[in-house]
């Protein structure tokens, strides 16, 4: 359906958990986050009840995040049930990587159709540092599972870092040479732990562009914009939520871990959808979707809207 400014909402994007088996510096405090109770949560069978709502209001697309969604039991058990609903014409996951070496090939047989590992740093003690624990060698190992599980077009999803990552950019867009991966440089985004962080770790993602001249630009992919290193398999993509604001294309709408149906990243609007069924929980939605906002307020000097919840609630 479309929401009030015309644009068409067909994007679902699920929080299938707020835990983490990472504690990334720009996601989560170090000390963690007060684990909400299982109880809090939604069940497997109120996510699968509310995504086969909104897919009846012309949702095409779903993806799970978390957290980490792979540390969601049963979680292969949704992609099936969500799968099985043949209104839905894609499921995609995203994924840190760290369990993706062993779940790889039943996430395929499920129904998963596509896959975006999150990567932010080529060095085994950078990797340590950013995740605050993890290990660079499974998500390293977990590309090439997808790879081998048969999954096509999977992303690779770098957050951009002022002083962090930015000396691998020319690594990170490499990887596209001899691999068909979709390397995506994200601007870091001032939302949730990110809020504190210096100016100086805010890149503009034009950075990328003049640190890798060879990419030429080849089109777009939803708020990607897609270059590419001449003669290379994959794909090199930007994506700007900061110096090139795309609310004005926003096909997307979220669901936390805990029922709440939220319009858009950047809005403490949340909309409560637990324990509602049938029409109540279709006009809940359909209301979600009618008001979301037009676009968000951050900028370079701004913060994002959404003061009460980290992004590992919301899912990235
Ligand atoms: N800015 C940009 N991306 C973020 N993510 C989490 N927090 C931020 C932020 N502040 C991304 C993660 C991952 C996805 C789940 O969301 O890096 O790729
Ligand atoms: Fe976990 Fe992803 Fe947040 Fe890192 S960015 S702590 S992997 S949810």
């Amino acid at each position: 359906m479309k929401d009030q400014f015309g644009r068409t909402i067909n994007y679902l994007r699920i929080s299938v958990t707020d835990r983490c088996n990472f504690r990334c510096r720009y996601c989560m405090p170090e000390q963690g986050v007060t684990k909400r109770s299982h109880n809090d949560i939604l069940t497997l069978e109120e996510i699968a009840e509310i995504a086969d709502a909104a897919v009846s209001l012309g949702i095409m697309k779903i993806r799970l995040t978390g957290g980490e969604p792979l540390v969601r039991r049963g979680i292969e058990e949704l992609c099936r049930k969500l799968k099985s609903n043949h209104n839905l014409k894609e499921l995609t996951l995203t994924t840190n990587g760290s369990l993706l070496a062993e779940k790889a090939v039943i996430l395929k047989q499920s129904g998963v159709d596509r896959l975006n590992i999150s990567l932010d740093t080529l060095r085994e003690e950078r990797f340590r540092s950013i995740t605050r624990g993890g290990s660079l060698g499974n998500v390293l190992q977990s590309i090439d599972a997808a790879e081998a599980a048969g999954f096509e077009g999977t992303k690779i999803n770098t957050v951009l870092i002022g002083g962090f990552n930015d000396d691998e950019i020319p690594d990170f867009a490499g990887l596209t040479r001899d691999r068909a991966l979709n390397v995506r440089f994200i601007e870091l985004m001032p939302i949730g732990e990110a809020n504190k962080w210096p100016k100086s770790a805010f890149l503009n993602a034009e950075t990328v562009l003049e640190r890798v001249p060879e990419l030429k630009r080849i089109g777009t992919d939803g708020a990607a914009e897609l270059y590419q290193i001449p003669g290379a398999a994959g794909k090199v993509g930007l994506i700007r939520p900061l110096s090139h604001n795309f609310c004005g294309e926003c096909s997307r709408i979220r669901l936390t871990a805990d029922g709440m149906l939220k319009p858009c990243l950047h809005s403490d609007t949340e909309i409560p959808l637990r324990g509602l069924h049938g029409e109540e929980l279709l006009s809940a939605i359909r209301e979600g979707i009618y008001n979301k906002p037009a676009r968000h307020y951050i900028n370079r000097d701004g913060i994002s809207g959404t003061e009460n919840r980290t992004m590992n609630e919301i899912g990235g």
